[in-house]
């Protein structure tokens, strides 16, 4: 089955122009133009959260995940139909928006999948020539290039769809030095700003249904030019009861790193059918968010509150004898319940959150990267056996 048709009247919510999505063309069908390269991202643009009260969730980012509130839109700024929060850290920058009455589209998006991603937005040096290169290679039009002007300067913003309800804006953004987009308006000195280190965004996982990974893979390599950097299969990733597959594309300078999975046949309901069903779709399924000091950064969320995956004391005997010396101290690493894996070019750190909402869905990964760019093959079965102990709990296993 192919990957299912994005569900039209999705506008970009940095704009409130209609949408003009027309055709849907299959992603199985897609096959690579003449010319297949770069389409000229440069990185991460902004997460873009829809939510059902944006003003609560802005607040949990900043109060719990150390974000800094930099920029605001909302009826006080002259936008009558949303409120969005523009949160910073590192070169991290979230936009969380919910909308002010029941037929938005953010209404409609909550209602179906729960507070989810919509937008996994890159900057591009022209928002033009990467939507019109993607579009005559088959993408998906979500929204056509539009020019935003105000005293600040000018954006131009376009955008795709991909798998669900995502969609990847490209955003133009050089010519522009306001806080984020017309409509905008800046906030000075957040009172509670107090950041955890989080530094970059390092990759964005996809989910989606059995059968469609390979699909959505070849999307991403024939529209982005994207190459597959790894290949995970059932063998790999698996435990007793379940199983997943799992892809990894990224763009040819390696800023972007986009997983894609698919369950696999297994015993029972894997991690991914359990998103599926409780997203209503496809979508994304983690966030990774790079810092350069674990410790400190599990450390602050642990204070704030955050819940992480638990770990079983056993895995650190396997896992010391596994990775060998690390710079950090394993009686730390231990306490935090912090993952480590290693590779030909060295280790890395990581650990996961439960998910951020009552849905079992979205969820964030902390990584730290000494050396390695992988993304812990080897903790996958340690981590999913603890998944399915908290899948267990939720009668869904
Ligand atoms: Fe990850």
């Amino acid at each position: 089955m192919p990957p299912t048709s994005p569900r039209p009247s999705s506008p970009d919510p940095t704009t409130t122009s209609p949408d003009p999505t027309t055709t849907s063309p299959d992603p199985t069908t897609t096959s690579p133009g003449p010319d297949t390269g770069d389409i000229g991202i440069e990185g991460y643009d902004a997460v873009e959260h829809w939510v059902g009260n944006a003003r609560q969730a802005a607040h949990y980012y900043r109060s719990v995940f150390g974000f800094r509130l930099v920029g605001y839109a909302g009826p006080e700024t002259g936008v009558r139909d949303r409120a969005s929060y523009v949160l910073e850290q590192g070169s991290i920058r979230f936009v969380v928006s919910g909308a002010l009455s029941s037929d938005h589209p953010i209404a409609e998006h909550q209602r179906r999948h729960g507070d989810g991603i919509r937008d996994v937005a890159f900057r591009v040096d022209s928002a033009e020539r990467a939507f019109t290169t993607a579009l005559d290679r088959g993408a998906m039009p979500q929204h056509e290039p539009t020019v935003l002007e105000d005293e600040h300067g000018k954006l131009v913003v376009a955008a795709i769809a991909v798998y669900g309800d995502t969609i990847h804006s490209f955003v133009q953004r050089q010519d522009y030095n306001g806080v984020y987009a017309p409509g905008y308006e800046p906030v000075a000195d957040d009172p509670m700003s107090s950041d955890v280190g989080l530094a970059r965004i390092d990759h964005a996982v996809a989910n989606v249904p059995e059968g469609e990974m390979d699909a959505w893979s070849r999307y991403y390599q024939s529209v982005l030019g994207f190459s597959q950097l790894r290949h995970f299969d059932d063998e790999a990733i698996s435990t007793e009861d379940t199983a997943l597959m799992s892809k990894v594309l990224t763009d040819d300078r390696g800023r972007i790193k986009l997983p894609i999975n698919e369950p696999a046949p297994g015993e029972k309901r894997s991690q991914i059918e359990e998103y599926l069903q409780a997203y209503e779709g496809p979508g994304i399924q983690h966030l990774a968010l790079e810092t350069d000091d674990i410790v400190r950064t599990v450390s602050g969320l642990r204070r704030r509150g955050v819940g992480f995956l638990p770990v079983p004391d056993e895995y650190y005997a396997d896992a010391r004898q596994r990775v060998g010396a690390v710079d950090e101290s394993w009686a730390d690493l231990q306490q935090l319940g912090v993952l480590v894996d290693r590779d030909d070019e060295g280790y890395l750190l990581q650990i996961f959150t439960e998910p951020v909402q009552d849905r079992p869905t979205v969820f964030f990964e902390i990584i730290q990267r000494q050396g390695s760019q992988g993304f812990g093959v080897g903790n996958f079965r340690a981590l999913f056996e603890a998944i399915e102990r908290a899948q267990r709990r939720r009668g869904n296993l």
